[in-house]
């Protein structure tokens, strides 16, 4: 049997909302677009929703929009993938790492408190594999520090915290329909939004700050655009937008999949020692875009001679993360000191992401524990 790590979970109705499209004239800037954004805003319940070409794309218009350059710091987790941090370097900013908790892996208030200096302009907080932050605690502190808010929602699409979901709490949320993540358009991402200085700004910047996209020319008969600000092409296409739409509409089954498939794994893997499974937290719901466990000292295996293992028996997992401080280019950079993140440096060599999707069978969930097992 081979389980692979993830596999993407697309339909005949899927593939047939791609080719459709394909007869429309403007491939791009189009009513798809627009559909798929009203879609994800009324999702989240925030005012507005603006689709891009990743959420690397979708975080960076959040920093620039929020006004962020040079001289200022944004807090960011270290135990996240490198897009969180480095579109604070793009715009001459600098990322602040913080260490997470060692149980859901998620950014630590305290953590946070510690690293806030006169530059703090913002925090970026990271919903960890589908489980959202501690939203109540890091809201009070942007609040009495005068801080913005944003939310990576990479893993999120539909976690929520004391009935919010994610992405409709911050200054901006953002999304990635990476192949790997809750739906997917093979490249593409969202920011969300209530704030709405903060959506022009990214509906400006995400086409080269022009004044007037050549599809709304077209239908107002004016050739006239102006260039306002520094804009980039982060636009997302149409044919992508048509398989987003599409995806979207089963997004309560494939989280309800989700649910289900974490569950089996914590029934059986809790039985089994040296094995944590993943710390679920009160008030927030688990969407389970990682299922990572913890390989524990009493385990027979390390992580890394468990993963070779379990790579030849077809299992696919991964490793998330490896934590930034830790990266060459950050290191080299910024000179972050490595005991300033004990929990960090730990889970790296402990953590290690299952396959987990939506078409996952029970017997594959099966054939994982038992290699766990016996391996
Ligand atoms: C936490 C987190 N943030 C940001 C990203 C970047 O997403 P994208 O590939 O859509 O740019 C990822 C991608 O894996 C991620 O896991």
């Amino acid at each position: 049997m081979k389980v692979p790590y993830f596999i993407p979970w697309i339909t005949q109705k899927d593939k047939r909302a791609v080719v459709n499209v394909l007869s429309n004239r403007w491939l791009t800037g189009g009513p798809i677009v627009n559909k798929f954004e009203e879609k994800i805003s009324k999702f989240i319940n925030s005012k507005f929703a603006s689709a891009v070409g990743s959420a690397t794309h979708a975080l960076h218009l959040s920093v620039r929009s929020l006004g962020i350059g040079p001289g200022d710091e944004v807090i960011v987790p270290t135990f996240t993938f490198a897009a969180t941090a480095n579109v604070v370097s793009y715009t001459g900013a600098v990322p602040i790492l913080a260490d997470v908790d060692s149980g859901t892996f998620n950014i630590l208030p305290s953590e946070i408190k510690k690293r806030i200096s006169k530059r703090t302009r913002a925090i970026i907080v990271v919903h960890y594999g589908g489980q959202s932050c501690d939203m109540r605690e890091i809201i009070s502190i942007c609040k009495d520090r005068g801080l913005c808010l944003i939310e990576d929602c990479a893993h999120s699409l539909g976690a929520t915290y004391a009935g919010k979901k994610c992405g409709s709490m911050g200054e901006s949320g953002c999304f990635s329909f990476y192949p790997t993540k809750i739906i997917t358009t093979g490249e593409g991402g969202m920011v969300t939004t209530n704030n709405k200085k903060v959506y022009r700004s990214v509906q400006l910047l995400k086409s080269h700050g022009m004044s007037i996209h050549p599809a709304e020319r077209e239908v107002k008969a004016k050739w006239k655009y102006d260039i306002i600000d520094l804009g980039y092409n982060y636009r997302m296409d149409e044919i992508r937008a048509s398989l987003g739409v599409s995806q979207f509409e089963r997004i309560t089954e494939i989280n309800k999949r989700r649910i289900r498939i974490a569950k089996k794994y914590d029934e059986k893997l809790e039985k089994i020692k040296g094995i944590s499974v993943p710390m679920t937290k009160p008030d927030r719901n688990h969407i389970y875009h990682l299922y990572t466990i913890k390989i524990e000292n009493d385990y027979h295996l390390t992580r890394d001679e468990l993963f070779q293992k379990l790579h030849k028996k077809g299992i696919g997992t991964s490793v998330q993360y490896y934590p930034l401080h830790l990266m060459s280019y950050n290191k080299k950079k910024y000179h972050n000191k490595i005991s300033q993140f004990p929990n960090s440096n730990k889970l790296k060599d402990t953590v290690l992401s299952l396959p987990i999707y939506p078409t996952m069978t029970e017997n594959q969930v099966d054939y994982v524990v038992t290699n766990l097992q016996n391996l």
